[in-house]
C-alpha cells in the first residue's frame, strides 16, 4: 500500500472478537487513525479477555462499546445509530463464532445485532485455529457471507498461537489497512450511465439430449464482476452459462447453454460502453448432436464424437466498426506460459486488455473464491497480488472506469 494513503474522515467501527490476534486490533486502530479515520471500537465480552476497554478506548480516543444493554451507551449512541454512523464496519479478528452468528443473523449482543442491522459494507478478518477454519460449519457460514456481500481480508497462512500450522492466522494490520481503503472506493458511481456486457460461467455443448462437453467454471468471477459493475452504477447484462451460483443483485440476467446461444445473447445485449468476457466459453461443440440418447451397443465401441469450432465472442465483439464497444476485456485462463499465451490473445482477438490467471491443478483458482490476475494490455503487464473474487471484481471496475475516462 502507498505510505501516502489517506482515510481522512473515514469512519471505521472495528468490532474486535475474542481471539489472540486481537493485539493486532490495537496496532490498525493506531495505523487507522494515522491515516485521519476516525474509530469506533466494539468489544465482545470475549475480546475483553485479550485486550483492555482502556487500550482500545486511549487508542481510538473514544469510548468502547461494550453491552447491548447499557444504558448510558444508548442514551450517548445507540446501536442502530452505531452501525449506520460508520463507513465501514470492520470486523478482526472475527472469530468463527462471530462468523457464524453474522451467517445465521442472530442477534444476541452488541456486535452480532450491529452486524444484523448496518446498512453498510462490513470486511471481516478472520482468526482462529486451522482446524476451525477448515470445518465444513465454518466453510459453510464463509461460503454464505461471501454470498451476502461480505467482504473478507485473510487468513493468512502460518503457525498459530495454538502450534499448528495453515490457514487461520489474521492478516497483518497493513493488509487489512489495504482492504479497508479497497473497501472505501466502489461505491463511488463510477459508471453511472454506462451500459455493461459480462459473460460467465462455463457453456454446455449437447453430445445427446443427456449428456454435454462442460468445463469447471463455476461463474464466480463473471457474476462478482457483473455485480461490482451495478454497485458502480452501470446498466449492466449478464449473460451466464448454467452455474449453481445466485445471480447478482441488480443486474438483468440472460441464461444460455451453448457458446452459440452465448453468442447471440450479447449481440441481442449490444451496444455497451464495456464487454467483459469472463465466460469459459467450449472451444468447441458437437458437429451434429444426437436427436436421442446415445445408446451403448454392444460390438460397435465407444462413438465417435466430431467435434467442430464454436465461434469466438470476444473476437466477434472486439472487431473494429461502429457499434464495436469503447472497451473490450478478454479473459486468459491458463495452465502455463501465463503471459505469454495472454499477448498473443490480445493480439489475435483484438481485445484492448486481458486478464490473465493462472487456472492449474493446485491453484483452486477454477471454482474457487480466490484469484491472482495479471493485466494484460500492448503497453502495459502488471501483477496483482492473491484477491477474493469479490475484491479482484471491484478493483477491475475501478480500472475499467479509469481507462474509459482517458
Ligand atoms: N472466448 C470467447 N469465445 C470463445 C472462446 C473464448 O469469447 N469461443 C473468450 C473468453 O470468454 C475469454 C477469452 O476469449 O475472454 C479467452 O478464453 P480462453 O478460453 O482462455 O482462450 P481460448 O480462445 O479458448 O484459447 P486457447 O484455447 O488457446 O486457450
Amino acid at each position: 500500500m502507498e505510505q501516502g494513503l489517506t482515510l481522512e474522515g473515514k469512519r471505521i467501527l472495528l468490532i474486535i472478537g475474542g481471539g489472540i490476534a486481537a493485539y493486532k486490533s490495537l496496532d490498525l486502530i493506531r495505523r487507522l487513525r494515522e491515516r485521519g479515520a476516525i474509530v469506533r471500537a466494539v468489544l465482545t465480552a470475549a475480546g475483553k479477555q485479550f485486550v483492555t476497554p482502556l487500550s482500545v478506548a486511549s487508542l481510538t480516543g473514544n469510548p468502547v462499546h461494550e453491552d447491548l444493554f447499557c444504558l448510558t451507551e444508548e442514551i450517548e449512541m445507540g446501536h442502530i445509530e452505531l452501525s449506520r454512523s460508520a463507513d465501514l464496519l470492520v470486523v478482526a479478528p472475527a472469530t468463527a463464532d462471530l462468523l457464524a452468528k453474522a451467517a445465521a443473523g442472530i442477534a444476541n449482543d452488541l456486535a452480532s445485532t450491529i452486524l444484523l442491522a448496518t446498512d453498510k459494507r462490513v470486511l471481516m478478518a478472520p482468526a482462529m485455529n486451522v482446524r476451525m477454519w477448515h470445518h465444513p460449519a465454518t466453510v459453510r457460514n464463509v461460503a454464505q457471507l461471501r454470498e451476502d456481500g461480505l467482504l473478507f481480508v485473510g487468513p493468512s497462512d502460518g503457525e498459530m498461537a495454538c502450534g499448528e500450522y495453515g490457514p487461520g492466522r489474521m492478516s497483518e494490520p497493513m493488509e487489512i489497512l489495504t482492504s479497508i481503503a479497497a473497501a472505501l472506493q466502489p461505491t463511488s458511481q463510477v459508471l453511472a450511465g454506462r451500459r455493461v456486457i459480462v459473460t460467465s460461467g462455463p457453456t454446455h455443448e449437447p453430445i445427446d439430449p443427456v449428456r454435454y462437453i462442460a468445463n469447471r467454471s463455476s461463474g464466480r468471477q463473471g457474476h462478482a464482476i457483473a455485480a461490482a459493475a451495478a454497485q458502480a452504477g452501470a446498466n449492466v447484462t449478464l449473460v451466464t452459462g448454467p452455474v449453481s451460483i445466485p445471480d447478482p443483485v441488480g443486474v438483468s440476467v440472460v441464461r444460455v447453454e451453448t457458446a452459440k446461444e452465448m453468442l447471440a445473447a450479447v449481440k441481442a445485449s449490444l451496444p455497451a460502453d464495456i464487454f467483459i468476457g469472463a465466460a469459459a466459453v467450449a472451444d468447441w461443440g458437437i458437429e451434429d448432436p444426437v436427436a436421442g440418447k446415445i445408446k451403448k451397443e454392444r460390438g460397435s465401441g465407444p462413438p465417435v464424437l466430431a467435434l467442430v469450432e464454436n465461434p469466438d465472442i470476444l473476437a466477434e465483439v472486439s472487431r473494429p466498426g461502429e457499434g464495436r464497444p469503447s472497451l473490450v476485456v478478454g479473459f486468459a485462463a491458463e495452465t502455463g506460459n501465463l503471459i505469454g499465451h495472454a499477448l498473443s490473445k490480445l493480439q489475435r482477438k483484438g481485445c484492448d486488455l486481458i486478464v490473465a490467471n493462472d487456472v492449474g491443478p493446485g491453484t483452486g483458482v477454477m471454482g474457487g473464491s480466490k484469484n491472482t490476475v495479471h493485466l494484460i494490455s500492448s503497453d502495459q503487464q502488471e501483477a496483482w497480488p492473491l484477491l477474493d473474487k469479490g475484491e479482484v471484481a471491484r478493483r477491475l471496475i475501478q480500472r475499467f472506469a479509469g481507462m474509459l475516462g482517458k
